[in-house]
Order: structure tokens, then sequence, then C-alpha cells
């Protein structure tokens, strides 16, 4: 070992003395996901881009004013509405519309607003935008403020309501248990209800269960800020999660799900094929996805969309960052909408990123049980505080992944005639560490005979060639942690993420193309963001891009995998590998 982390030293010494990049930060999007006058992304964490303002003196408004949201009564979640103030006397470049969910919320909690003087028309005392609104599980209202030394409430606007209130299901989402004869069926809701599901293959027969497993969890149960503070969280709502069982490997299954009051609309899914079975199928796998404005994010849910529509895919494997919420809560309802139409088809099966888990403080709170403050090897630079004080608590409440590791950290499935295992590249891998040891007891129990295909993911790469050095450095302290455990049994594919661009591998070993050896892939095209850094020549790098995209993972039959990387523009396969046995 000692050798190794000398080795890693004088790699990083030569890497800073060359001048490479090291990975930068990305900003955390406003409700609105506002944009400056040059086209940059408002950062909802930086204090400039917050009002400062001195509560309002009662009875300002300004008579003659009036402030007006259509539609706004029973519009849909994430719907866009538009927003139009008139009759502003004396308009100031100091006037700002906030919006405020619920309408009573104090002056200075709320969600998101617009500055007037970024419309054209405001010096003449009115004005209008448009803007989307998602359902938090309570009423909005805009308000009309001028922010000087005294703070003026100039207007109130009329309150939004949403389709279906708080009782409506929302965030519906599937995922696998590793039983090929169960669905988990997982929502949210603002009701305590009874949690039900109705499901079925046949319309006219369906069966009820009710759930029992409902929770919910409060800024007291994050690590810490901008997580728990009061201005970043927002109540989650009631998280139902409700366990089908008893289903026929490979059908079609017709489902519902609400409560008493209010049922979602009627959805379907196909229960896993048999653990062994040849049949084709697919996997759609990608990191880094977040919310960024239209397209990205929105681009990559609309090709998965079609594909669960089409049935041309059977689930999601999403290794690592997320929402990208970083403790700004609204945005993981954000994501959970941009997903739904296909998560609601398609079990979504998730790994942890840095963006959700990796934290610097209030380390007892955090729900996978890693020692202190979790993982932040000396060797490694970019193990920091990056899920903004989760720490992992968002993710270990809205997913439920198979039970048989350590909750959405690490956890593995049969799928056909595939293995598949997830770990976490944010908790101690390292020879002798808990995750390592159930990683080696799990690839060794794979019975090649059932499943002769073995993949594996995880967030950040432990093969990437572009020149960004903290991770690059990563990268080499996996390979020397659990490499050997990978050739040894003889996993086919690593899929990683984390660099926001896509790269494939000849099959490699000890940095050497070596038959037998597992191909490595890069797949953090989702939508966050693009890399743009260019490449170190390795002779072990296949192809690689900086662009947008998914990738499709195809078991065609027990002998043969088909790897497909389609970019986002022109929805083209621009890279793909066949692997056979
Ligand atoms: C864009 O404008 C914002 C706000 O004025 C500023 O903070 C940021 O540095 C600018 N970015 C670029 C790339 O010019
Ligand atoms: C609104 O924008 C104007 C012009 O950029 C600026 O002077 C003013 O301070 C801004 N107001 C607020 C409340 O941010
Ligand atoms: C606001 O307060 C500052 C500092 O107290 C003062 O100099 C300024 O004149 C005040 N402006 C108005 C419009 O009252
Ligand atoms: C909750 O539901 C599960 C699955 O239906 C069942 O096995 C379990 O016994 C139930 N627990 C309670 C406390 O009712
Ligand atoms: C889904 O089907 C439609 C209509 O046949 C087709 O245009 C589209 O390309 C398909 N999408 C995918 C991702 O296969
Ligand atoms: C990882 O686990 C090993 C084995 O328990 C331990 O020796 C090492 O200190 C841990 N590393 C970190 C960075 O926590
Ligand atoms: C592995 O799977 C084969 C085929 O299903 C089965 O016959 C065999 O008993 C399994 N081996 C073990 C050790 O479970
Ligand atoms: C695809 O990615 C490129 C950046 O590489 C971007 O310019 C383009 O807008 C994206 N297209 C879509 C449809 O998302
Ligand atoms: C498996 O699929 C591949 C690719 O479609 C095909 O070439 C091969 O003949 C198939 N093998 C069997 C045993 O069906």
């Amino acid at each position: 070992m000692a050798t190794t982390e000398t080795a890693l030293v004088a790699c990083m010494y030569i890497l800073w003395v060359t001048g490479i990049n090291c990975k930068h930060d990305h900003p955390v999007a406003t409700y609105f996901g506002r944009v400056h006058p040059n086209g940059t992304i408002v950062d909802a964490r930086n204090p400039a881009n917050k009002l400062k303002f001195s509560p309002p003196k009662p009875t300002t408004l300004d008579p003659r004013a009036s402030l007006k949201v259509s539609p706004s009564s029973e519009i849909g979640n994430g719907e866009e509405v538009n927003v139009l103030w008139s009759g502003v006397t004396f308009p100031s470049d100091k006037d700002v519309v906030i919006l405020y969910c619920p309408p009573d919320a104090e002056f200075d909690h709320y969600l998101d607003y617009v500055n007037v003087s970024s419309i054209e028309t405001y010096t003449k005392g009115y004005g209008e935008f448009d803007v989307r609104l998602w359902n938090l599980r309570k009423e909005c209202q805009f308000r009309y403020y001028r922010i000087g030394n005294h703070t003026m409430l100039i207007a109130e606007s009329n309150v939004v309501t949403f389709e279906g209130g708080t009782e409506i299901p929302l965030q519906g989402h599937l995922s696998l248990t590793g039983d090929p004869m169960e669905m988990r069926v997982m929502w949210v809701s603002g009701s305590m209800d009874t949690p039900i599901v109705q499901y079925g293959t046949d319309l006219s027969a369906m069966s009820v269960v009710r759930g029992n497993n409902s929770k919910t969890y409060t800024a007291a149960d994050m690590c810490n800020a901008p997580a728990n503070e009061e201005n970043a969280f927002v109540d989650p709502g009631f998280i139902h999660d409700v366990l089908l069982t008893n289903l026929k490997p490979g059908t079609l299954y017709y489902y519902s799900y609400g409560s008493a009051k209010i049922m979602s609309p009627l959805r379907h899914f196909n229960a896993s094929p048999p653990v062994g079975s040849a049949n084709k199928f697919t996997a759609l796998v990608y990191g880094d996805m977040g919310v960024s404005p239209i397209p990205r994010a929105y681009k990559t849910a609309e090709y998965a969309t079609d594909e669960a529509m089409n049935g041309t895919a059977a689930f999601v494997f999403h290794n690592g960052d997320i929402s990208y919420a970083r403790g700004f809560a609204y945005i993981w309802e954000q994501w959970h909408a941009v997903i739904e139409p296909y998560a609601t088809i398609l079990p979504y099966m998730v790994g942890i990123g840095n963006h959700e888990q990796d934290h610097l403080k209030g380390g007892t709170k955090d729900p996978s049980g890693a020692p202190g403050e979790g993982f932040h090897p000396w060797w490694a630079p970019g193990f920091g505080s990056d899920s903004g004080g989760e720490c992992g608590v968002p993710m270990y409440y809205r997913f439920h992944m198979p039970d048989n590791g350590n909750g959405v950290w690490w956890y593995s499935f049969d799928y056909g005639s595939v293995h598949f295992m997830m770990m976490s590249t944010e908790h101690n891998f390292t020879q002798g560490s808990r995750q390592y040891e159930w990683m080696e007891q799990d690839l060794k129990n794979v019975n090649h005979s059932l499943t002769p295909w073995v993949v594996i993911a995880g967030h950040r790469a432990m093969y990437t060639s572009q020149k960004q050095l903290d991770d690059y450095i990563i990268s080499l302290g996996m390979q020397e942690a659990f490499e050997s455990l990978l050739y040894k049994y003889k996993v086919d594919l690593a899929i990683w993420a984390h660099y926001h661009s896509y790269e494939r591998t000849c099959p490699v070993y000890l940095r050497q193309c070596t038959p037998g050896a597992p191909v490595h892939i890069v797949v953090g095209t989702a939508g966050k963001s693009v890399d743009l850094e260019d490449y170190f020549p390795m002779s072990w790098s296949l192809y690689h891009e900086n662009n947008y995209g998914y990738g499709r993972l195809t078991q065609a039959n027990r002998s043969a995998l088909h790897w497909e990387w389609v970019e986002n523009t022109s929805g083209f396969v621009k890279d793909h590998l066949w692997l056979t046995k």
C-alpha cells in the first residue's frame, strides 16, 4: 500500500504542475430556473441572489395596482402559469414579484422571485411573465413588493390551487426487489390515509393491497446546511411504499395507486422475467441527470418515456447524481415530475452520487451508517460536502432498493441472465471495509450458470482519461482498491458516471487491454451539463465524446449483450459494443 500511496502523491504533484482541471461545482437552480442576462443559471446558494428585505409595513397596498395569475385553479403539477401586473404607481427597479406557498407564508419564507426590472414594460407599471409551478401540497400566491429602506406590499394575486390538492398521489415510481415475483410501488401525497394499490392482469378483476409503510422526514433529519434550513427545506409529504407480491414473471400488469379519496391514473408494468431467462430486454443506463433547463434532462426523459411506451425498455439504472437538489428540496419535487411518466412504467433503480451523499458535518444523521463524516480518504481530493447537507437522507426515504446490501447505497439483483450490482463510490470501498466485504461475497455468490453476465455500476469512474485532476486521482485509487475484485470474479461491464461525458474502454486490467477483463463505460450524460475538457491519450480508451445522451444495455440472449450510447440531439447510436460468450 505504501508504494501505491507514494505513487499517488507523485501523480497528484505531476498533474498539479501540468495545470490540469479539477472538477468544478455546478450552480443550484432557483425554483423558476432563472438565468442571468448573460445566460448562466442563477445560483440559489449565492447570498447575492437572495432578497434582503426588512418586514413590510402593514397596509401599504397600492389601491390601483393589480396582480393576476392565470390559470389559477386546479392547475397540474409543473404546469405553466401567466403572472400579470398592472396599474402600479411609481414603479421602481426595487420592485419584485415573489412566490409564496402557502399564501400566508412569512414575507421572507418565499420560493422564488422575479425582479420586475427584468421585464421591459415595468417602468409603465405593468408587465407579465410565465413560470411553472409544482404541487408542493400547498396552495400558492404571488405578492408584488417594493424593497427599499422600508418594504412595501403593493399587490397580492389570486390564490393558485392544484389539481387534486394535497391528496393527489404524485412522484410515482416502481422498483425491483430482486424477486421477479415482486414489484414495489412508491409515491408521495400530503395524506396519511391508508395507501392503496389496485393491480391485476385483467382490468375487471383487480386486487387491492393496502400499504403499511409510509414515511416522512423533517429538516432536523438532515446533516447540515443548507438542507436543514427553513428556506431550502420543503416538507416532503408522506412517502408511500407498497410491495406487490406473487406476480407472474414476465406478465403485463395494470395498476393504480393512491387512497380511498383519490387514485392515480391507470398505469402498467411488466413483471420481471424469471431469473436465468434468455429473453431479450433492455436497461436504460445513465448518471448525472438533474433538472437543468429544457431540453437537457427533459430530453433524456423524453427518450426514456418513448422507450417505456414503446415497450423497448425494461428498467432504468441511474448510477448517481440524481436530482442535484443539494439541500434545495423543491428540486427533488421537480425532478420526480420529470421521471414520473416513465418511472411509473419502468422500475427506476438508483445509486448514490457525491451530490446526494457527501458531507463534512452532522454525520451522526447519515442514514447509511458510515462512521464519522463518511469517506474522505487522505489521498483523494474531491470528497467534500457536495450533498448540500442532505447526506443521503432524501435518497433513503424516496427510494427503496433491494434489501440484500445496504439500502440505496449498495445492493444487487438478477434480471434475466444478468447479475446487476450497484455500489457506492462515496463509501469506503477499500479492502477490509464493510462495502468491500459485501461486494466480494456478492460476486462470489453469483451463479454463472443462472446469470452468465455480471454488470456492476457506481458513480465515480474507475477508468477515465478526461483531464480532470481530482477525479483522475480517484480513478487510480479505485483501481488500486477493487479492480482485482472485478477481474477475479469475471465482471463483464463496469458502468460509471460523474464525468458529464461519455467514454468506453477496451477490456482492461491494470491499465492494459486484457481479454476477459471488464469493459469500463462512463455515462454521466443524462442532462446536468457537459464537461468540455480534453482527454489524455490512453491506449485503453476506445471512444469518448463530450455530449448529452443515455446508454442502452440489451441482453440479446444468454450469449450476447449489446451496449449502445444514444446521443441526445440526433437520437443516433454514436457508440456500441457487442459482448459475447
Ligand atoms: C453572468 O452574470 C452573473 C451575474 O451578473 C455573474 O455572476 C457571472 O459571473 C456571469 N457569468 C459569465 C460567464 O459571464
Ligand atoms: C433588480 O434589478 C435591478 C437592476 O439590475 C437592481 O438595481 C435591483 O437591485 C434589483 N432588485 C432586487 C430586489 O434584486
Ligand atoms: C435609505 O437609508 C439610507 C441609510 O439610512 C439613507 O441614506 C437614504 O436616504 C434612505 N433612502 C430613502 C429613500 O429613504
Ligand atoms: C405490512 O405489510 C407487509 C406486506 O404486505 C406484511 O408482510 C407485514 O406483515 C405488514 N406489517 C404490519 C405491521 O401490518
Ligand atoms: C418509439 O416509437 C415511435 C413510434 O413508432 C418512434 O417514432 C420512436 O422512435 C420510438 N422511440 C424509441 C426511443 O424507440
Ligand atoms: C476504510 O476501511 C478500512 C478497513 O476497515 C480502514 O482501514 C480505512 O481507514 C477506511 N478508510 C477511510 C478513509 O475511512
Ligand atoms: C446454479 O444454477 C443452476 C441452474 O439453475 C442450478 O442447477 C444450480 O443448482 C445452481 N447452483 C447453486 C450453487 O445454487
Ligand atoms: C444536445 O447536447 C448539446 C451539447 O453537447 C446541446 O448543445 C444541445 O442543445 C443538446 N440537444 C438537446 C436536444 O438536448
Ligand atoms: C444471440 O444473439 C446474437 C445477436 O443477436 C446472435 O448473433 C446469436 O446467434 C444469438 N445466439 C443464440 C444462441 O441465439
